[in-house]
């Protein structure tokens, strides 16, 4: 357990195994080697594993807390809903299983009874920081009117006095005031964060966000890796914020209007793949499927997904300027959100791109009829239409086509964005 802990899993599961050679049906060595497996991408054997392991002791609330906590992951919530239950009729007060219990009745837009059982959370852990900052979230996500936003900032207030590192709910904090438009304060959180932390690139852009210094020309590459390493590993998170996320399918589909029928006959890239959400989407029309991402902690991710035929830790613009006329496709899923002017990113991609090649890629919707990229509170950029036309134009595109669509929901509201298509050496557009 030591060396689980120590992240050295190779040794953890070799000892676990050792254990259940002398005693087969060891209770703790089936469990953890089943999260231990789940980890590693090996889901099903981590389910069967603690399954075996509550047939020895059916009463363990860690085991069913940490069954739901793979089916959760996996995206089977109605499972990882009856395993939390489980584990709060062995454990009423287990503030884990109520913590995830909460986040998967929020996933199934059960909201009343997400909230139902934060407030039992509360009421049995009191200062259990991460509940607050669930609660934080929850209120903003599901804001019915501004006074939800106002009693979000208590609950990142009170998470971050509880436990001063998490600094996640600094962040938070500041969003919302933001959102609130108490926007001298939302600097200031970040002002403070800076002084204690001078060198973290995560305050020094948000400042930037919250128009405390001047914007830079796209987020700093150490603000990416810093932000999506960190997400990687909070999948709560991340499913709360991925609610009604549909950036990779409707891609897909715009793809699929311009495309062969699917014969796995392109080289594609999925630049800034993340958690590889696109790669089953991509992979019909695939014989060779790339992905690249500035964070380590997504690719490791996309990984264990699987689908990808390579996957590479680079940034990239300059990952697109090493590979010239490489690819057939290159998608870019709610990812150049993170870049402000399109221009060097066009560029790239119009040269990394074979003749008659496509790029596809999701913006956010800034309204106007000028030719500008706006960065945002949440440390995103928002670009007008004619923005991303220009700097399509400007690279040599042509065939482009910009439509409309809400790919995510932010506070409980649709975010507008723009759906792109544009194929190098294809004619204008009228
Ligand atoms: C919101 S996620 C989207 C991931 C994925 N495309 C999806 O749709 O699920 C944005 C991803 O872009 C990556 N990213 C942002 N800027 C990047 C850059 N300049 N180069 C490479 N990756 C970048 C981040 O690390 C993150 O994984």
């Amino acid at each position: 357990m030591k060396a689980h802990q120590a992240d050295d899993l190779a040794t953890a599961e070799r000892l676990y195994r050792e254990v259940l050679e002398l005693r087969v049906a060891q209770p703790d060595a089936l469990h953890y080697l089943g999260v231990l497996c789940h980890q590693n991408g090996r889901s099903d054997e981590g389910v069967e594993l603690i399954r075996t392991a509550l047939q020895v002791t059916p009463r363990h609330p860690d085991a069913h807390n940490n069954l739901g906590n793979i089916h959760k992951e996996c995206g089977r919530l109605r499972e990882a809903e009856a395993c939390y239950r489980k584990s709060l009729e062995c454990s009423p007060q287990h503030h884990h299983a109520l913590s995830n219990l909460a986040v998967v009745l929020e996933a199934q837009q059960r909201p009343l009874e997400a909230f139902d059982a934060f407030e039992k959370l509360l009421k049995a852990a009191p200062r259990f920081a991460q509940g607050y900052y669930l609660l934080g979230l929850f209120l903003r996500n599901n804001a019915q009117g501004i006074e939800h936003i106002e009693q979000s900032v208590g609950c990142f207030r009170e998470a971050y006095a509880l436990e001063p590192r998490f600094v996640q709910a600094l962040e938070a904090l500041s969003v919302s005031l933001y959102t609130l438009d108490r926007r001298d304060e939302a600097a200031q959180v970040y002002r403070d964060w800076l002084e204690r932390d001078p060198d973290n690139p995560v305050p020094r852009h948000m400042l930037a966000a919250c128009g405390g210094t001047d914007a830079p020309e796209r987020a700093p590459d150490d603000y990416v890796r810093d932000t999506f390493d960190n997400f990687a590993e909070s999948f709560d998170e991340q499913l709360l914020k991925n609610l009604d996320y549909r950036a990779p399918e409707v891609l897909a589909a715009a793809l699929a209007t311009v495309l062969p029928v699917p014969g796995a006959s392109l080289d594609i890239l999925d630049a800034g793949c993340g958690t590889g959400l696109c790669a089953p989407l991509l992979r019909p029309h695939a014989r060779r499927l790339v992905g690249v991402d500035l964070s380590g902690g997504m690719v490791k991710k996309a990984r264990l997904r699987g689908g990808y035929d390579d996957l590479e830790v680079a940034e990239l613009t300059a990952y697109l300027q090493q590979h010239r006329q490489a690819w057939d496709v290159v998608l870019s899923a709610d990812t150049l959100v993170y870049f402000g002017d399109l221009g060097p990113m066009a560029a790239a991609a119009h040269d990394a791109l074979r003749p008659d090649g496509w790029l596809a890629f999701s913006l956010e919707v800034e309204e106007g009829d000028g030719d500008q990229a706006v960065l945002s509170s949440s440390g995103r950029y928002r670009h007008t239409r004619g923005h991303a036309l220009h700097a399509l134009q400007r690279a040599g595109f042509g065939d482009i086509r910009i439509s409309e669509d809400s790919l995510r929901k932010e506070f409980g509201q649709p975010v507008r964005s723009w759906v792109v298509l544009a194929r190098r050496g294809g004619t204008e557009a009228p």
